[in-house]
């Protein structure tokens, strides 16, 4: 006879991430909702977040958070580098564990030369000075696209400062109670832009070979595990390859999953992203293609669309 237990899809088994166990296998991407004040969620989050905690997903992850005011795409985005930042989550927070199940994560994340942007239905182009442009900061002095200003390449004070930034947001969320971080090194972001050799022209310790475009978000990736407890599930969206010549490939995205695991990751997130503008993939290849074949990760590390 067939239990109830053996029919079941794996899709509604738990699943072990770290230390902690999932109810299934069902996680609610980070989505951006540009709804914030000066990085503060209010009531759109509580509703947002609430509904989706009660959903029956095992777990939710809040949408991409700027560990720096100067780290965040737009005005709307949600921060978690000030204590005003802290306490408006915490309210969020406290509602989804009052109505929902869901186990909670947040995505951290900087921004670099895609900030400073005006609200995607506004047009997302750059902000204008008397719109509260601010500088962005990148591995190289090159501009997101035509029309956009030029970042600031990011000297050493700098790179220590977005290092911490980052640090700190994650003692910010473990105070919060998130039973998950997830650092942003996607969709063209600060730390998938070191990585790559498109958005990394540096010449330092930081550009040039892989080990060397690696060695930033390694640096925050070790800085985040040295603060985030060791129970907790610790993860990294990552790009699987940039779509374009020249750009980071698969392999290269394998042996920085490896780096990864050694520094005490449960698992990396590989969606289908570029971090050139108009280079996102064609559809049927994103979908044909697995980003990150299982041969080319530590078998301990979960992946999100495995080959
Ligand atoms: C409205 C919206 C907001 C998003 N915001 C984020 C975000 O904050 N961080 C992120 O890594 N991805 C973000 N994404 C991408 C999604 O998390 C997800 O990866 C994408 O929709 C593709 O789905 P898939 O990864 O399941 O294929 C966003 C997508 C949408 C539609």
């Amino acid at each position: 006879m067939v239990t109830l237990m053996q029919r079941m899809p794996r899709l509604f088994g738990p699943l072990s991430l770290g230390s902690a166990i999932l109810a299934n296998r069902i996680a609610v991407s980070p989505m951006c909702q540009y709804s914030a004040q000066d990085g503060v969620a209010n009531d759109w989050h509580l509703q947002h977040l609430g509904s989706l905690s009660l959903s029956g997903a095992a777990l939710v992850i809040v949408e991409q958070t700027a560990v720096e005011p100067a780290g965040r795409i737009s005005h709307g985005c949600l921060g978690l580098y000030s204590d005003a930042n802290e306490a408006a989550l915490a309210r969020v927070v406290g509602f989804c564990r009052r109505v929902g199940s869901a186990a909670l994560g947040i995505q951290l994340a900087h921004a670099r030369r895609k900030g400073s942007a005006k609200l995607p239905w506004e047009g997302g182009g750059p902000l204008t000075p008397n719109a509260g442009a601010w500088t962005t900061v990148a591995p190289s002095a090159i501009p997101f696209d035509d029309h956009w200003p030029a970042p600031q390449a990011l000297d050493g004070a700098g790179l220590a400062r977005i290092r911490d930034a980052h640090a700190n947001a994650a003692r910010r969320a473990d105070r919060l109670g998130f039973d998950l971080v997830e650092l942003l090194a996607a969709h063209g972001f600060l730390l998938h832009s070191f990585l790559s050799p498109i958005a990394n022209r540096r010449t330092d310790a930081y550009g040039g070979s892989l080990a060397n475009r690696m060695r930033y978000p390694l640096e925050v990736a070790a800085a985040t595990r040295e603060v985030w407890p060791r129970r907790k599930p610790l993860g990294m969206r990552i790009t699987g390859c940039d779509w374009i010549d020249g750009g980071i490939t698969t392999d290269e995205s394998g042996i920085f999953a490896c780096e990864l695991h050694t520094i005490g990751f449960d698992y990396v997130c590989v969606p289908p992203a570029a971090s050139v503008r108009r280079r996102d993939p064609p559809l049927h290849r994103a979908i044909r293609c697995r980003s990150l074949p299982r041969s080319k990760r530590p078998a301990a590390l979960w992946c999100r669309r495995l080959a």
